[in-house]
């Protein structure tokens, strides 16, 4: 028996600017801190940098059909700060609103709801040299933004996501030094945490008020679901801890207008400083939250793991992507069965899932049945949490197409549609195919 969607399930895919447009010095583009960190000897692999990624730039109308031909309903893609206002704030860049006011106009010709994200990483550099994140003025140079863009595409954008994955941007780039800007400072990174959660807040209600009526706002976090190691106490309170990083730091401001305590408390000296009325605005409802999932999480208790005393495991016997991650589906219905229970968003998408495998490109064709299998028994678990009455209203594969992973380069493939670097020829995988039955269908067969 086929597994049915409800009607009207959002089906698309999802990229970011950084990750598949190019042309980063067309257009009046100005520079962001992705241009530095990835020009920035051994920061990626190969040293590969998004200076020409997918061409997107110039072959949107091309990928605007491939859309279409793959039967999808929605397009999340993000929108280049640095092309919109080249300098972070000031005056905005015609060239920049024009490239996604075509892109936007095209998608809807296509009968593609254009799902667009404000910020994906790409944080202008001017606006870095004057303290980026971790200035608290960073929030309102977000929410000028914002207005920007929301006044010239809220006639027809219907569906806007403010941030992509707070999490990675503030730990990745700030504790970690995996992605831009690349520090390892734990306390910045809180701090960063904070201020991006305040500019979602800031933001908003610009969006709201510069759309038509019913227009609706959300957030894309990176979730997942989280086990211990084992049963000894230790590795349980180092998952708690793990979960409280991962998951609550942003869920509980957004849902519940406070900070989880224990990890206020757990954080002593590095906890962010937060004015009076921060919360409150964090805190301003919104119509939906986007779920970023790709695996679990199996958490040990380690004195070593840096600053939360954790480290990540990989259980033995489990499945792997070519990310190393494991395929584990039944995390996502665990994961959104909780977000149902725990924090009730008004409705939720499932904004990114997917997962990189060793493509090749044979006799014209790239056969992917790994991809299939994944994506297949992802929307399953999600079939079934929506049978359990979460109120999921759409899936968006990660990824459209091949692209630049950001410190992977482009070694690892996400796309339903393979890219062929050296001519950027674009060739549908056999998971696109697949997944334009499931789209066409509402069904998974
Ligand atoms: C997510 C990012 C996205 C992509 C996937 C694989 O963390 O949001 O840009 O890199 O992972």
């Amino acid at each position: 028996m086929a597994t049915t969607f409800p009607e009207g399930f959002v089906w698309g895919t999802a990229t970011s600017a950084y990750q598949i447009e190019g042309a980063v010095r067309e257009g009046g583009r100005g520079v962001s801190i992705w241009d530095r960190f990835s020009h920035t000897p051994g920061k990626t692999e190969n040293g590969d940098t998004g200076d020409v990624a997918s061409d997107h730039y110039h072959r949107w109308r091309q990928d605007v059909g491939l859309m279409k031909e793959l039967g999808l309903n929605a397009y999340r893609f993000s929108i280049a700060w640095p092309r919109i206002i080249p300098d972070g704030s000031g005056a905005a860049n015609q060239a920049g609103l024009d490239f996604y006011d075509r892109l936007v106009d095209a998608l809807l010709a296509a009968g593609i709801e254009p799902f667009p994200t404000l910020y994906h990483w790409d944080l202008p550099e001017a606006l870095y040299d004057k303290g980026g994140w971790l200035n608290r003025d960073a929030a309102g140079w977000f929410a000028d933004y914002a207005a920007v863009v929301s006044s010239r595409l809220g006639d027809r954008v219907r569906r806007w996501i403010t941030h992509n994955e707070p999490f990675v941007a503030a730990f990745e780039g700030y504790a970690l030094g995996s992605h831009a800007p690349g520090l390892n400072d734990p306390k910045a990174a809180l701090q960063v945490a904070h201020h991006l959660l305040l500019s979602h807040g800031r933001a908003v209600p610009i969006l709201r008020q510069n759309s038509e009526a019913g227009a609706q706002v959300g957030i894309a976090l990176n979730l997942s679901w989280v086990d211990p190691a084992s049963e000894r106490q230790a590795d349980v309170e180092a998952a708690q801890r793990f979960d409280g990083l991962l998951n609550r730091l942003f869920l509980d401001p957004l849902f519940r207008g406070a900070y989880p305590a224990d990890m206020l408390a757990y954080a002593g000296p590095l906890a962010p400083e937060v004015e009076p009325e921060d919360l409150l605005q964090i805190a301003t409802p919104i119509d939906f939250l986007g779920v970023n999932y790709y695996s679990r999480a199996v958490v040990a208790d380690d004195p070593q793991g840096g600053p939360l005393g954790a480290r990540q495991i990989v259980p033995p016997y489990a499945e792997l992507t070519e990310m190393g991650w494991e395929v584990y589906p039944e995390g996502l219905r665990q994961l959104l069965v909780r977000l149902h229970q725990e924090y009730h968003p008004a409705a939720l998408y499932i904004t990114e899932n997917g997962c990189a495998a060793a493509d090749r490109l044979q006799d014209g064709r790239v056969h992917d049945p790994q991809r299939i299998a994944y994506l297949s028994a992802h929307l399953a678990a999600a079939h079934q949490a929506i049978a359990e009455g979460v109120p999921l209203r759409g899936y968006l594969v990660w990824s459209l197409l091949d692209n630049f992973e950001w410190a992977y380069g482009y070694t690892k493939r996400f796309g339903l549609v393979y890219v062929d670097y050296a001519t950027q020829a674009r060739v549908v995988k056999d998971s696109g195919a697949w997944f334009r039955q499931v789209a066409t269908a509402n069904a998974l067969p």
